[in-house]
């Protein structure tokens, strides 16, 4: 009977995972998709700990929900400050528990096979040592990747010839963890193959740029989630192997709709030392003259305007401009100008940042318009307001092959009458490089941090009545 409910169990909490996870397609669905998803793992989680057949002493009990108990503390703590500019770090983190828990499960099974002294079947030694190779090599890397976002690690770190270490040790780890399977292994070899599946972990993300830091986070994220799948194979667990396979396909898709979004195979986002710093690299400076608009000068041009297409990137969501900026649109709006926001498929820091930071403002999601509808739309449109964007605009992606971003498709801004640019200085963005469009003779800057600008800007134009 409690076999039964359990498995009960298991089907509500993955039919409750890919419903979840469809509804998180889609900004007006997302809210509650997480939250079904979240009550499904709830049941799964209670079904596996109340329904267990076997005997378990209370101290078990205690343990498991004092641990509960203090996961969700800091869970929710931690997810409730967090700032929308620093959801890579969190994910980053979270992915990583989820990689150590996956390694940890595989130590404990091997140690249990071997005081047991029955020995594992080869698929049983497969699923436990390949959960503890991708496991431990999902939470390093994701450890790194949380400094790197952080801001911790800078530079991205290379030894000489890195590409060839690295690629020589992944060969030893597989080989390794091969050898592990054909002779059944050992306590001893088990903790050094996991201290080197570690150790590759830190190797394969130490010399990623920052820049390529939310696709290693995905690729890192796919890792945990094939490595949960090995541990639902490991107890013939059916959910775990469903979210398992959920969170790896997923994982992978978003890797791939990324590297789209940027034009770079995958391999170059890993080997191609991209964001290195070196970025500004020859060939890739501009020079010229810049225009510098006043905050009277834009909103006089803005107020005269039939259509503005707004471009919102990185400093529009670590500035919080996205009330003010939804302000400013019904200000215009209410004045007879038309306005939309033109939405970069890796503008911000993550996937579908700028859909979610004006969601939050409760801008309506039909201003919002993807990259290659809008793009036509550009040459009728009297002013672009980019606010905080800078690499998701430069025309450098389309004009010159040495620049690093050269391929990736852009908002082509550059196309519009009047190009107005709010940041607060002439610095570079996220890849490093200087940006043709400040020097467009159609380009005004409009210099100052993106919610002080805007709410000056708002402020002038109700003056204009
Ligand atoms: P960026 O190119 O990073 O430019 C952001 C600009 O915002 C900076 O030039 C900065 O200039 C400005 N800024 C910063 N704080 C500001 C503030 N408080 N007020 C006003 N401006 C501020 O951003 P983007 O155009 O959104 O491009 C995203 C970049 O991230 C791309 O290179 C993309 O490839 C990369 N990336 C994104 C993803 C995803 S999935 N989204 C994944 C991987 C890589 P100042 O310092 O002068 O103000």
């Amino acid at each position: 009977m409690k076999q039964h409910l359990l498995e009960i169990c298991y089907l509500i909490g993955s039919v409750t995972f890919i419903f979840g996870l469809k509804m998180m397609g889609n900004a007006k669905t997302a809210r509650n998709g997480n939250l079904i998803g979240a009550v499904g793992m709830t049941i799964a989680i209670l079904g596996t700990i109340f329904l267990h057949t076997g005997e378990v002493a209370p101290m078990i009990y205690a343990m498991i929900f004092g641990a509960i108990a203090v996961g969700t503390i800091i869970g929710w703590m931690t997810a409730k400050k967090v700032q929308m500019t620093a959801m890579p770090q969190l994910v980053s983190i979270f992915n990583g528990m989820g990689g150590a828990c996956a390694a940890l499960i595989s130590l404990i099974e091997f140690t249990h096979h071997m005081h047991s002294g029955e020995p594992a079947t080869t698929g049983t030694l497969i699923a436990i040592i390949a959960g503890l190779v991708i496991g431990s090599v999902s939470f390093s890397g994701s450890m790194i990747a949380f400094l790197k976002l952080n801001g911790n690690m800078n530079k991205p770190v290379r030894l000489p010839a890195y590409n060839m270490i690295n690629n020589v040790f992944m060969l030893f780890v597989l080989l390794f963890g091969a050898y592990m399977v054909y002779s059944g292994g050992s306590l001893m070899l088990a903790y050094a193959l996991f201290a080197s599946a570690l150790l590759y972990g830190i190797l394969f993300t130490l010399p990623i740029g920052g820049a390529d830091m939310p696709v290693v986070i995905s690729l890192l994220n796919s890792f945990t989630g094939l490595a949960a799948a090995f541990g639902g194979f490991l107890y013939g667990n059916k959910v775990m192997l469903t979210g398992g396979i959920l969170v790896g396909s997923a994982g992978t898709l978003l890797t791939l709709i990324m590297c789209k979004a940027m034009n770079r195979p995958l391999s170059n986002v890993i080997f191609g030392a991209f964001g290195a710093g070196s970025a500004a690299a020859e060939g890739n400076e501009v020079k010229g003259t810049t225009k510098e608009a006043s905050v009277s000068d834009v909103a006089v041009l803005m107020n005269y305007s039939k259509s503005v297409v707004i471009v919102p990137g990185y400093g529009l969501a670590v500035a919080q401009a996205q009330h003010v900026i939804h302000e400013l649109e019904m200000l215009l709006e209410s004045r007879g100008v038309s306005v939309k926001y033109a939405i970069h498929p890796v503008a911000g820091r993550m996937p579908g940042h700028m859909n979610v930071l004006l969601a939050e403002a409760n801008v309506s999601y039909d201003k919002l318009v993807e990259m290659d509808d809008i793009n036509p739309e550009f040459s009728n449109t009297d002013v672009v307001l980019i606010v905080g964007a800078n690499d998701v605009v430069n025309p450098a992606a389309k004009t010159n092959p040495a620049s690093p971003i050269y391929g990736m498709p852009i908002l082509e801004a550059e196309n519009a009458k009047n190009i107005i640019i709010n940041k607060r200085s002439m610095s570079a963005g996220y890849a490093g490089i200087d940006n043709e469009l400040f020097y467009n003779p159609k380009t005004s800057m409009f210099f100052g941090d993106a919610k002080k600008a805007l709410t000056e800007l708002v402020a002038e134009l109700k003056t204009m009545d």
